[in-house]
């Protein structure tokens, strides 16, 4: 089975969403969630995590918003969950996200569209040392 890095964005948060968003993920058959914690992120971390996107027009309101409170950071583990985390949460962009899914359900604006979730395993390893180092 796989595993994948999740964060419920300060929006989330904010809004009182992280229930409902962990409710969806847990019902999942199979999926169990392996750690669980509330941190805010400082830019280091944020630097490391969203490296890929640095000069892109969005880098930094992105960083700014995503260190603008504290977010959940999460592990689950189970079948097809790198996959299934992404389909969970819809497309990046809000508007475009089917309703059903997280960020068509609940955002509009694409910097908030209240979960991130790694897109392959190669991000998912990278990320859990990012997020949850002693888990390596
Ligand atoms: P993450 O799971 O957060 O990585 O989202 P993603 O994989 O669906 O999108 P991507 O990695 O391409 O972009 C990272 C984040 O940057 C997105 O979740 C958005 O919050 C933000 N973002 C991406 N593209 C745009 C854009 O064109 N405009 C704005 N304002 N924000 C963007
Ligand atoms: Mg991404």
């Amino acid at each position: 089975s796989q595993r994948t890095l999740v964060l419920l964005k300060p929006d989330a948060v904010r809004r009182g969403l992280t229930g409902e968003i962990i409710s969806r993920i847990e019902r999942k058959a199979g999926w169990t969630i392996t750690a669980l914690e509330l941190r805010t992120l400082d830019q280091e971390t944020l630097e490391q995590h969203y490296g890929e996107h640095k000069g892109k027009p969005f880098y930094e309101p992105l960083v700014d918003f995503m260190a603008s409170g504290p977010v959940v950071a999460l592990i689950v583990e189970g079948e097809r969950v790198i996959e299934g985390v992404r389909a969970l949460a819809g497309p990046t962009d809000p508007i475009a996200a089917a309703p059903g899914s997280i960020r068509g359900d609940y955002g509009v604006i694409v910097r908030e569209n209240l979960i991130h979730a790694s897109d392959s395993e190669e991000s998912a390893e990278r990320e859990v040392k990012i997020f949850f180092p002693g888990r390596a």
